[in-house]
């Protein structure tokens, strides 16, 4: 059967996927609240669309911060994918350069930045950082990812601790002894690990605004922030100088009973205005999902779930085809709404429906 749409990845990923890998993929915090309404959010709001409008020519190119990309979704980042392909973030990493998008790569990877850059030299990356308590540590990983070529540094706000995740912790989940977190190999004390095979207390919970300076001083490299959800940290994020956000409530995995991500987008680009580039993750199953973020302001989003399920089915291939399947849904998204080109999508395209 041909692979339709991105529910038949999650499909297949729940299939074929050991139990304890599918529940930590699909965990959410708690109750899931946050995690579910990322999805629904998205059901809530309608389209305005436009008719008779010669749409026989789209162009869904975008930029992210001045590299052009051929469609306006790129990868999050998560750890592990070698827990979904043997090839792990080398997979990954050909997928996104061969759909010419943007992939950014988990601090917790199970290939190394070296060998990922080397997977697809030519591939436009950005590189999530969780600052370790060692800051030497990442001081050199920095360094690591600078030199490689990748294109700017996201740092992940919403994670001083890892969210309650009920099923790993009955699960006990952890790497497989033959999977390493390779940014670090050499690092660490063998047997220490703990938290999501993981040595306890990797991150440092005191992190804060004032760090954006310290990491201002150790790279040239453009810094994006990811996990903000309101115009007060949206108005500081303009104020520490960064060049991006993202709205992202970690997929639902971190505080539950935080927004849905497509619901927070509005006051943070109403406050941004256009100082910064500001992108969205969370829920993204569709190209119409795609779309109404879009309308909402978002100049990008990103997929976390889908890439795991694509990788799960077939590695490389299957991400380009996820990644194909939410490009082709986009482009006929955008026509039958009547957007010839990405700068032709606002708010008027949508509506929030009162049902
Ligand atoms: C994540 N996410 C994440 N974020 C991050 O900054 N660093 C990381 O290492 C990870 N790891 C990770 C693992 C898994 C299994 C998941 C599901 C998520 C969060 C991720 O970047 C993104 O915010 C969400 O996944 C987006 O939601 P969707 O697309 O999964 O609904
Ligand atoms: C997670 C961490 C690794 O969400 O970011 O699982």
């Amino acid at each position: 059967m041909p692979m339709v749409c991105l529910s038949d990845f999650e499909d297949y990923a729940k299939q074929y996927l050991p139990k304890t890998t599918w529940d930590f993929f699909a965990a959410g915090a708690d109750e899931c609240c946050t995690r579910e309404d990322n999805i629904l959010a998205y059901k809530r709001i309608r389209f305005r669309p436009r008719m008779l409008r010669d749409m026989s020519v789209i162009d869904t190119k975008t930029t992210l911060l001045g590299t052009e990309i051929s469609f306006p979704v790129g990868i999050a980042p998560t750890g592990f994918h070698q827990l979904a392909w043997p090839d792990g973030e080398k997979s990954t990493a050909r997928a996104a350069a061969a759909m010419n998008t943007c992939y950014i790569t988990s601090t917790y990877s199970t290939c190394a930045v070296e060998e990922i850059a080397a997977a697809a030299p030519r591939g436009f990356r950005w590189f999530q950082l969780y600052i370790h308590r060692n800051r030497a540590l990442t001081e050199q990983l920095v360094q690591r990812v600078e030199a490689l070529g990748f294109q700017g540094l996201v740092l992940t706000a919403d994670l001083p601790y890892t969210g309650k995740r009920r099923a790993d912790i009955h699960n006990n989940f952890q790497l497989p002894p033959h999977m390493k977190v390779k940014n670090f190999e050499g690092n660490f004390e063998e047997n220490i690990c703990t938290e999501y095979g993981l040595p306890p207390n990797f991150i440092d919970p005191s992190i804060n605004w004032n760090d954006i300076y310290w990491l201002k001083s150790l790279t040239r490299l453009p810094i994006i922030v990811k996990g903000i959800l309101t115009k007060e940290d949206a108005d500081l994020a303009v104020r520490h100088g960064v060049q991006g956000i993202i709205v992202s409530n970690h997929g639902g995995r971190q505080l539950d009973g935080g927004p849905a991500t497509i619901d927070a987008l509005v006051e943070v680009v109403d406050m941004v205005q256009d100082k910064m580039e500001v992108y969205l993750d969370g829920g993204i199953r569709t190209g119409s999902d795609v779309l109404k973020a879009l309308a909402l302001g978002a100049k990008c989003v990103f997929i976390g779930r889908p890439v795991l399920w694509g990788l799960t089915y077939k590695g490389e291939e299957g991400l380009r085809e996820v990644l194909q399947i939410l490009y082709d849904e986009l482009r006929l998204s955008m026509a039958l709404a009547g957007c010839h080109n990405v700068t032709e999508i606002g708010r008027h395209l949508v509506q929030f429906s009162k049902l």
